[in-house]
C-alpha cells in the first residue's frame, strides 16, 4: 500500500477556504493509517542530506568519542544515548505483549530480545517557557568536538521540520472540523526534540535485527526526513502491517499519543518498529559498493504539546462516547507517566 503524498506548498500558498479537500485528506490519512507523507518546499532533499551526512560521520566515530557526549546523570535528555539503553515498550508492557500474541502471525511485529540496538542524539529545538510547572533539567546543549557545523545544522533542520509539522497540524485541525489553530496554539513552547537515531548496519546488518521494537510515540506528532536505509514498518488502524517507502524529498509524519488524547481516539497513536529487512540489506550492499557509511540514520523530530497545556478532547471530540477514556491531564504530567514505563524518566524523548 502506498501512502498519499501531500504537497504542503498547495496549502502554504493557498487562500483560506480553498484547501478543505486537501485538509480532509490529511486528517483521513492520520486517522486511518497513523501516518502521512508530505513534501514541504522549505525542507529540501539537500537539507536532509546535509543533516544525514553530519550524523553519519558522528555515529561512525569511535564509541569512546561518542560517550564523551553521554549525560546519564541528566537522564540522557541532552547529548548521546548509547545503544542498549532505550527499552521498547513491547518488551516491558505485559498488556501489549498479550495483545501481540493474539495478532495473526504474519502481522505480528518482531520480538525484541532486549534493549534497542540503536544510538540516539537529543537536541532541543525551539523556545521553552520561562515559567512552567514542568521545568526541564537545566541542561546545556552538548556539541561534539570536531563538528563546527553542529549547532547550525541541527537548529536549521530542526526548525524546518517544526515548520512542516505546524502546517500539517493546521491542516489536520481543519480536516477534523476544529479551528485552524486548535493544535498549533497548544504546540507553542512545547518541548520539541530533534532526536536522530543511528543504527550500525555493519555490526547488526542481519535480516530480522530489531533496531526499535514495536511501540507508539508518546508525543503529539513525529516527523522524519527520509532515511537512506529502509526498515520502518507501521500498523494501520485496521491492523494491516505496512513497510513504509518514503520518496526522495519527502517527510514522514506519524501520530503520537497526544493527538489521540486531543481527538478522543478518533485518531490513534500509530504503532511502528524498525527492523532490518531484505530491502535494508539490498540498500547495505549498494552502500558498500559506493563506499558509503553503513549507519542507518533517522532524522526524527518529536513535536510536543506544551507541558503546561492540558490534554483533553478538543471541540466536538469532547462529545465523543470515548471522551471519558481521555480525562484532562497536563501534557507534562502525561509525558512523565509514559516515560516511567519505558525506563527514561526525566527524559523528554521516547522510543
Ligand atoms: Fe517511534
Amino acid at each position: 500500500m502506498e501512502l498519499p503524498v501531500i504537497d504542503l506548498s498547495l496549502y502554504l500558498e493557498s487562500k483560506e477556504g480553498k484547501v478543505s479537500d486537501l485538509c480532509g485528506e490529511v486528517s483521513r490519512s492520520l486517522r486511518e493509517t497513523g501516518a502521512l507523507l508530505v513534501k514541504d518546499p522549505r525542507c529540501t532533499a539537500q537539507d536532509n542530506d546535509r543533516f544525514l551526512d553530519m550524523m553519519e560521520r558522528y555515529f561512525d566515530s569511535p564509541s569512546e568519542f561518542k560517550r564523551l557526549q553521554e549525560r546519564p546523570q541528566l537522564h540522557y535528555q541532552v547529548g548521546v544515548t548509547p545503544e542498549g539503553v532505550e527499552v521498547p515498550r513491547s518488551f516491558v508492557d505485559e498488556e501489549m505483549q498479550h495483545k501481540l500474541k493474539q495478532m495473526p502471525k504474519p502481522l505480528q511485529p518482531s520480538t525484541p530480545k532486549g534493549p534497542d540496538r540503536k544510538w540516539r542524539y537529543m537536541w532541543r529545538v525551539g523556545p521553552r517557557p520561562s515559567k512552567t510547572r514542568f521545568q526541564e533539567l537545566n541542561a546545556e546543549p552538548v556539541v561534539p568536538d570536531g563538528f563546527p557545523e553542529w549547532k547550525d545544522t541541527m537548529d536549521s533542520w530542526g526548525y524546518k521540520m517544526i515548520s512542516a509539522l505546524e502546517a500539517v497540524a493546521e491542516m489536520a485541525a481543519i480536516g477534523f472540523g476544529l479551528p485552524k489553530d486548535a493544535f498549533t496554539s497548544l504546540m507553542q513552547q512545547g518541548p520539541h526534540l530533534l532526536a536522530p537515531t543511528g543504527s550500525d548496519l555493519r555490526r547488526y546488518g542481519q535480516e530480522g535485527t530489531v533496531f526499535a521494537g514495536y511501540h507508539y510515540d508518546l508525543n503529539f506528532l513525529t516527523i522524519h526526513g527520509r532515511s537512506r536505509f529502509p526498515g520502518l514498518n507501521i500498523w494501520l488502524r485496521n491492523g494491516q502491517k505496512v513497510e513504509v517507502k518514503v520518496p526522495v524529498g519527502c517527510l514522514l509524519i506519524q501520530t503520537g499519543k497526544q493527538i489521540e488524547w486531543l481527538t478522543a481516539g478518533d485518531c490513534i497513536a500509530g504503532m511502528h518498529e524498525v527492523v532490518v529487512t531484505n530491502r535494508t540489506t539490498d540498500a547495505v550492499k549498494l552502500a558498500m559498493e559506493q563506499n558509503r557509511f553503513l549507519w542507518r540514520v533517522s532524522s526524527t523530530l518529536f513535536g510536543h504539546i506544551a507541558s503546561d497545556a492540558v490534554l483533553k478532547p478538543l471541540g466536538h471530540f469532547a462529545e465523543s462516547p470515548l471522551a471519558s477514556k481521555y480525562p484532562p491531564i497536563y501534557a507534562g504530567e502525561f509525558v512523565e507517566q509514559e516515560l516511567s514505563v519505558i525506563n527514561l524518566k526525566g527524559n523528554k524523548g521516547q522510543l
